[in-house]
């Protein structure tokens, strides 16, 4: 059975950006959904990636909005005042790939664990947006070394949880999904005004996608059109 088959609620993680607040706009006009929170950085409670104690403490604070069906985690960087992605390994530092490990790979994970209790036991989905870029299988540029490597790393930690979840609580689904190309603050450095579809059409997509997952479905790796991805 469709997970998202009946009315559900939902909650957004990383509002404040461009696809998040395209999914919080559609969301709000979707007759299945019966109330959508989210939280970012500046929100209260807020959730830091780079203050990981936030994690915990944004997931307490809305203990009491549960439970969720569907929460969707759209935080990641690409580059930052600080950093653009690397080109060649002589652009290889340890602080950027810290610094991308621990907002693309440990934040996520660690809000798939404080939130868990949070979602709803009987049937529900948590989606956390991922990327391409990430599949080692898929690579064939190369380049853009801590990106790639922490949403590979962030793909792994999706598919254990997963695997831990089926044991534990059968009907609660983990996904990545991919959003593809999409016109936001992330991609504009890369073109993403020219190639980025609106945030609005990639999170349609997504939406149409997450609608027919089903609890087999869990520890996948979507992209927005539905396909599944290589690892
Ligand atoms: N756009 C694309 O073409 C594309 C392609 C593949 C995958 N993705 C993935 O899609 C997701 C959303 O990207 P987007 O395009 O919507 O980018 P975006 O507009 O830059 O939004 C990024 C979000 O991440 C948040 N964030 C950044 N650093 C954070 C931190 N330290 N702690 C908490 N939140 C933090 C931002 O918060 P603030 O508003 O406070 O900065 C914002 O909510 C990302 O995971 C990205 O990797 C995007």
């Amino acid at each position: 059975m469709k997970i998202l088959s009946k009315p559900f609620r939902a909650l957004v993680i990383g509002s404040s950006g461009t696809i998040g607040s395209g999914f919080v706009d559609l969301l709000q006009n979707n007759p299945s959904c019966v109330g959508v929170a989210g939280i970012h950085r500046n929100s209260i409670p807020p959730i830091n990636y780079l203050d990981p104690d936030t994690i915990q403490t944004s997931a307490i604070a809305l203990s009491q909005d549960g439970p969720y069906q569907l929460i969707i985690n759209t935080i990641g960087v690409l580059h930052t005042s600080q950093w653009m992605p690397e080109k060649r390994l002589e652009d290889l530092n340890p602080d950027q790939l810290t610094e991308l490990m621990q907002i693309n790979a440990i934040g996520p994970a660690l809000t798939i664990r404080h939130f868990l209790p949070l979602l709803d036991p009987a049937g529900s989905l948590m989606v956390t947006l991922s990327a391409k870029v990430g599949s080692i299988e898929d690579n064939r540029l190369g380049g853009w070394y801590s990106y790639r490597s922490s949403k590979a790393a962030l793909n792994m930690l999706i598919k254990t949880a997963s695997i831990e979840l089926a044991r534990t609580k059968p009907n609660i689904a983990l996904i990545a999904m991919h959003p593809g190309t999409v016109n936001s603050r992330l991609s504009q450095p890369f073109r993403g005004q020219q190639i980025g579809r609106p945030a609005h059409d990639a999170c349609t997509d997504m939406l149409t996608v997450m609608s027919n997952i089903e609890s087999k479905d869990t520890g996948n790796f979507y992209s927005y059109s539905g396909e599944k991805l290589p690892w």
